[in-house]
């Protein structure tokens, strides 16, 4: 193992992948060294958040060749978030192409196996310009960007406290459901009342009633009951994580729990097991504590769950390719 502690932040890697949409079509597009770009000061993107974007990594085997995983449910979301926008979708060929391009342009920066760490690769899609009226862009940018990156939350696989927060990230009927800048933006100031207050980041609620459970910061919420079940929250308002999808698969199908989507209670959280925020970035957090109003509650006992980390280890085993790749997730960009 590695001693670096690489947290998740930006180092500029060798390139980055541009397409433009004029003229009702994609580019080929192309790797660009410069990790600035030139846009018009009134494009949508900006003013009027119009853009979407996703997150998945990359990940190097014992081997030495390099994974990715499930990459293009992702380039199937960015469709739907796309659509959401009113952009025109990024076409699934195009996607493809450019995080293989991307990915293999910067290979040197993949962190190496064994390190906890991998590749992060940041797709986004923003409205240009110039637009002056509050309208979608005619014309549009397709990025792909990466960033060799280390655990999300500090301390990796370590259980955290959240704070219950009043803030919403989405309304009802709103672009919860989609991945875009807006509902992130948003979310700033309730993750910092939940630092100042002690906690790693704000767990949201629905937003029409407060009551139950939507999600944990940037990521999805799951927890563990004491009938072998491994519970998610249904909602309107969230993220389709491909993340705790994969989880879904391996908890039913590796370890014979009973998957349970419904509505939870956030006055139920202190009856699990277990608890975790579940994401790319994420990978798997337990949360250990809930802050609500002034009273911390508890969830299970002191550390990691045992079901937390046989899940963790599980999905960390396929995606660097040390388990055997049975749901095919995997896919080998280069074989060393
Ligand atoms: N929920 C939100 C709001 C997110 O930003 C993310 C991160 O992508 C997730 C959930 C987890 O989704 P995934 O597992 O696809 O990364
Ligand atoms: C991801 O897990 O890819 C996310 O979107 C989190 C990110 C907002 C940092």
């Amino acid at each position: 193992m590695s001693t670096t502690r690489r947290g998740f932040s930006y180092t500029k890697t060798r390139a980055i992948f541009v397409s433009y949409y004029r003229d009702g079509t994609w580019d080929s597009g192309r790797l660009q060294e410069d990790d600035h770009i030139t846009i018009s000061a009134f494009s949508t993107a900006i003013h009027y958040g119009q853009q979407a974007f996703e997150g998945l990594k990359a990940y190097r085997r014992k081997d030495g060749a390099i994974n990715l995983f499930r990459y293009m449910d992702n380039g199937r979301r960015l469709m739907d978030s796309c659509e959401r926008m009113v952009m025109p979708p990024v076409p699934l060929q195009l996607f493809d192409h450019a995080v293989k391009t991307t990915v293999l342009a910067n290979e040197q920066y993949i962190p190496p196996y064994g390190t906890g760490e991998s590749l992060y690769i940041r797709p986004l899609v923003i409205g240009l310009g110039p637009v002056l009226g509050a309208m979608p862009a005619k014309e549009y940018m397709f990025m792909v960007m990466v960033s060799p990156v280390g655990p999300y939350f500090e301390g990796g696989l370590k259980p955290v406290r959240m704070m219950a927060t009043s803030y919403d990230r989405a309304a009802p009927h709103g672009t919860g459901k989609a991945k875009c800048g807006g509902n992130y933006g948003g979310s700033f100031l309730p993750q910092k009342e939940a630092r100042a207050n002690g906690c790693a980041e704000a767990l949201f609620l629905d937003p029409a009633t407060h009551t139950y459970i939507d999600e944990a910061g940037a990521a999805n919420f799951f927890a563990i009951s004491d009938k072998n079940e491994y519970v998610t929250p249904i909602s309107s308002s969230i993220l389709d994580s491909i993340t705790q999808r994969s989880l879904k698969t391996l908890a039913q199908h590796k370890l014979g729990m009973t998957i349970v989507e419904r509505p939870i209670k956030l006055d139920e959280i202190g009856t699990f097991t277990e608890a975790g925020a579940c994401g790319t970035a994420a990978v798997i957090t337990p949360i250990g504590e809930v802050l609500i109003g002034d009273k911390i509650i508890k969830i299970g006992p002191e550390g990691v769950g045992p079901i937390s980390q046989r899940l963790y280890n599980l999905l960390l085993g396929i995606q660097v390719g040390d388990i055997a790749d049975e749901f095919d997730w995997i896919t080998i960009i280069k074989q060393e």
